[in-house]
């Protein structure tokens, strides 16, 4: 609601020319350093998706790590890793993808959704979408069954939301 948006638009710090110039980068850590307002917004997005409304939380390497165990330690659920190329140990579905700098690989085990389970991925940032395209299609090579899809911050104009229709997005703050 209100109040997760408030405390994510107060805690987020703008870096211009990071990691390339021309790139605005956004900074969530002084989010993730207030205890109080860390867990405010973990237990609003549990609160979004309903504390039974999914099985298991995918979070995507690495900001999202922080994002994800929380969220499913709070749910009471269990986390799993999309991992960027060559960090699993076991057979991995791999999918690659343009990102706003430069190019990336991402990662999942192949057995790590149980059929039927309801997945819901969580990220820090949603910028172009690619990190969040290449996820979502991860998890259902995988067998998982995309319930939800959540970040933080949504930078709204760079058009993410649309190139994931008609998968939904929920995003705390878009700016
Ligand atoms: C950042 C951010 C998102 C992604 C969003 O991750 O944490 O995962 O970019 O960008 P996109 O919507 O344009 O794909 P980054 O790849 O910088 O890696 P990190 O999480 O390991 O810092
Ligand atoms: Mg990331």
């Amino acid at each position: 609601g209100p109040e997760a948006a408030r405390l994510v638009a107060s805690r987020v710090l703008d870096v211009p020319d990071f990691p390339k110039p021309g790139v605005l980068f956004k900074d969530l850590m002084p989010l993730f350093a207030d205890g109080v307002a860390f867990r405010e917004v973990i237990d609003g997005i549990v609160a979004y998706h309903g504390r039974d409304g999914f099985d298991v939380v995918v979070g995507i390497e690495a900001r999202g790590f922080v994002v994800a165990a929380a969220v499913a330690y709070a749910a009471g659920v269990g986390v799993v890793p999309v991992r960027k190329a060559g960090k699993l140990p076991r057979p991995a579905h791999s999918v690659s993808y343009a990102l706003e700098y430069g190019e990336a690989t991402l990662e999942v085990h192949e057995d790590a959704f149980t059929a039927g389970h309801r997945v819901l991925v969580v990220d820090d940032v949603l910028a172009t979408g690619g990190t969040a395209e290449a996820t979502l299609d991860l998890v259902e090579r995988a067998g998982g069954t995309v319930t939800g899809f959540t970040v933080l911050l949504e930078l709204g104009f760079l058009g993410a939301r649309q190139r994931l229709a008609p998968r939904p997005v929920h995003a705390l703050l878009t700016v």
